[in-house]
């Protein structure tokens, strides 16, 4: 069977790319399988730079069709930050719950009209030193001031789709899995795949 290598060690983004690359026929596999990888500084100033970073750096060690995703959250009353910086938002030992806390000091005070966010998703393919494509989708939202439901993973209990009034913590994963950044970005990517896969 065909194999895909996705650059990650995160376990939320990861069930969600194998979940909407299911209909593939590839082994998706992950940093887990390839213990020894080097480790990629995320030292690029935008998702492209970053994921492109992390697709040449394991394509080249593990020599095999390879996919970088640098995501993050982009909130319009902070600048757009934490951005790039989504993962480590809260400092060293970074975690979900100490970045949720920070966000929701940042933007204490703020009134609903401008909470108003974006999740981003930048994805590179590469193989043998070959970039085979970058993509990106995003997904717009508003930043809840307290914390909704379970599902997803990082910044999700906060995060809500006004068409639906709820955060994508409440949200069942398949509707997220239909209108997230990721599933955009990954919609893109299937297309490359047909097309690589097709010689
Ligand atoms: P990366 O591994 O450097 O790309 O960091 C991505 C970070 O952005 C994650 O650790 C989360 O904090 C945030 N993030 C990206 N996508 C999502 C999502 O779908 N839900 C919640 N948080 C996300």
């Amino acid at each position: 069977m065909k194999e895909l290598v996705v650059a990650t060690t995160n376990q939320g983004k990861l069930r969600e790319i194998r979940g909407l690359l299911a209909d593939l026929n590839v082994n998706v596999t992950s940093l887990a399988d390839y213990p020894d990888a080097p480790e990629v500084i995320e030292d690029g100033d935008t998702f492209e730079a970053n994921a492109l970073k992390k697709a040449v750096t394991i394509a080249a060690y593990t020599q095999k069709l390879t996919m970088g995703e640098d995501s993050g959250l982009e909130v319009e009353a902070l600048d757009n930050a934490p951005g790039i910086y989504s993962a480590r938002y809260s400092g060293e030992g970074a975690t979900d719950e100490r970045n949720n806390e920070k966000l929701l000091s940042e933007l204490e005070g703020v009134e609903p009209e401008r909470r108003g966010a974006r999740y981003r998703s930048c994805i590179a393919l590469v193989k043998d030193g070959q970039t085979i494509a970058v993509v990106e989708g995003d997904c717009r939202g508003e930043i809840a001031t307290e914390a909704r439901g379970t599902n997803g993973f990082g910044y999700d209990p906060y995060f809500i789709i006004p068409e639906y009034g709820k955060t994508f913590g409440e949200l069942d994963p398949s509707i997220k899995a239909r209108i997230s950044h990721r599933s955009k970005a990954l919609a893109q990517v299937k297309q490359k795949l047909a097309e690589y896969y097709k010689d």
